[in-house]
């Protein structure tokens, strides 16, 4: 029997789910994450979230200390619902953007001024993050890539662009195998941490294999100091 893989590097499916589907969590929740993540973010810096989708995570992010969080998908239903549910009392400085990731991101986010908020420390005027995250993004992207990972790296290229000097991409993934490569100038991604996330099993039936997922974190530096 043919097996009919689901078309996860599509915008249409995405849009498509987005009208049916409210909330759902892909691959850990913040919970899980904060402790390996917490020691990059500072409350000042805006943090920038890449393929956002409908997770919370930013609402998370923010009631942990850190308010600055510009989130981005290319489904625009999902950035409209998304600001639709964001309580602005609460949360001023959370903004939702609609932008392409294998497109160049700073200029899109320049020309889209659709933000939730605007205000004079508005996060969303930065095209330079400190850090970047990416929750399964990358997994989407590789879903459609080419047997040399021109998606991926078209994505790690991007990501480079808006990342200032020694900023960092925080990347949760399905895999340990992606693609975390660029080059621009004197500039590269050098790997400083990968470690496993046990997956949230408490579904799975007992004795289900245990499932890991993958948080790399890449640093943006030099590349004589790569290695
Ligand atoms: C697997 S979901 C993860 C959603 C969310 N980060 C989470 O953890 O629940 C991947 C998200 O990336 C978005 N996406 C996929 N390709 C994209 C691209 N090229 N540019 C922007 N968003 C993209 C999809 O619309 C979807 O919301």
């Amino acid at each position: 029997m043919a097996v009919k893989a689901v078309p996860f590097h599509s915008k249409a499916y995405w849009e498509s789910r987005f009208d049916k589907e409210n909330h759902f969590e892909w691959l850990s929740t913040w919970s899980a994450l904060h402790s390996h993540i917490e020691p990059y973010l500072d409350p000042n810096e805006p943090i920038l979230h890449l393929g956002c989708g409908n997770s919370t995570m930013a609402f998370d992010v923010a009631d942990s200390g850190y308010p600055y969080v510009v989130n981005v998908d290319y489904a625009q239903n999902v950035i409209q619902h998304m600001k639709s549910i964001t309580d602005t009392q609460r949360y001023p400085h959370i903004s939702w953007r609609a932008a392409d990731c294998l497109q160049p991101i700073g200029k899109q986010l320049l020309e889209e001024d659709e933000a939730v908020v605007t205000d004079d420390n508005d996060a969303t005027k930065n095209v330079e993050y400190t850090v970047v995250i990416d929750k399964s993004l990358i997994d989407c992207i590789a879903c459609g890539d080419t047997d040399d990972l021109v998606h991926q790296k078209t994505l790690a290229n991007n990501i480079m662009s808006v990342t200032r000097p020694q900023g960092v991409w925080i990347s949760l993934s399905f895999s340990s195998e992606r693609e975390y490569i660029a080059q621009q100038g004197n500039w590269v991604w050098r790997r400083e941490i990968a470690v496993p996330i046990k997956a949230d099993q408490s579904h799975d039936k007992p004795g289900a294999p245990e499932i890991f997922h993958w948080l790399t974190i890449s640093r943006k530096v030099p590349s004589s100091s790569s290695s």
